[in-house]
């Protein structure tokens, strides 16, 4: 089993809880607001972890999760249960989606070449993907919460913006944008602080990378 999927296993049973605060809402809200454009049609959820796509936005028709944790794929199921959800790599694979949507760090376990490659073999023409890796500024004092391990210490936040925007190139993605998206506590601040954001990918917590391809 991979170390990834060995991590997040450990932190399934209290990964919900773990982000629950009203600053993780304040972030969920403004990340719904984003993502709900890439929503229509078919859609996968790479590295769907709890499920958290569908908590924030239920309705979405065309779904499809895939996780490499077991254990977090048993909680998307007791929240879920009547949705696809399973195990899986999400970068390789051959059943192709409008929508690759990928939130909260979850890229960042791949290399950007990895993703990338996912992309263009796992989009539809003029497919869409949404991507929130962690961003290069990302740090460590985010992730304190009462279960979790050290599931991030394998991860390199040293990907920049620029990176990931030469790696989308190579595939030929077009309409690259790349942003930064910040913890900052409420739905004001996070609207506030957007413009930095976008000036400063690279000093964020995570950056939000939208396109098609
Ligand atoms: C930080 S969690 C985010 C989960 C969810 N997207 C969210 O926003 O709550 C990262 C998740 O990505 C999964 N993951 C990492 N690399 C993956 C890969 N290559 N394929 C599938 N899942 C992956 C992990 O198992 C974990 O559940």
């Amino acid at each position: 089993m991979s170390t990834v999927a060995e991590s997040y296993d450990r932190l399934a049973q209290g990964y919900d809880a773990d982000y629950g605060t009203p600053m993780n809402r304040a972030e969920e809200r403004e990340i719904s607001r984003l993502v709900e454009p890439y929503t229509r049609g078919t859609l996968l959820d790479a590295g769907c972890g709890t499920g958290l796509l569908l908590d924030m936005l239920p309705t979405i028709a065309g779904y499809t999760g895939v996780d490499l944790s077991a254990g977090m794929l048993e909680k998307h199921k007791q929240k879920h249960p009547s949705r696809v959800a399973h195990r899986a790599d999400a970068w390789s694979g051959l059943q192709k989606f409008h929508n690759i949507v990928s939130l909260f760090g979850s890229p960042s376990y791949s290399s950007v070449v990895e993703v990338t490659d996912g992309l263009r073999n796992r989009l539809r023409p003029r497919g869409n993907f949404f991507l929130m890796p962690y961003a290069a500024g990302r740090t460590k004092t985010a992730a304190t919460g009462e279960h979790l391990v050290d599931a991030h210490a394998a991860l390199w936040y040293d990907t920049s913006a620029a990176e990931w925007q030469a790696s989308l190139k190579t595939i030929g993605a077009r309409n690259v944008v790349v942003r930064g998206f910040n913890l900052l506590g409420s739905k004001r601040l996070l609207r506030a602080e957007a413009p930095l954001a976008h000036r400063f990918p690279d000093r964020c917590q995570y950056l939000i990378i939208t396109g098609v391809m």
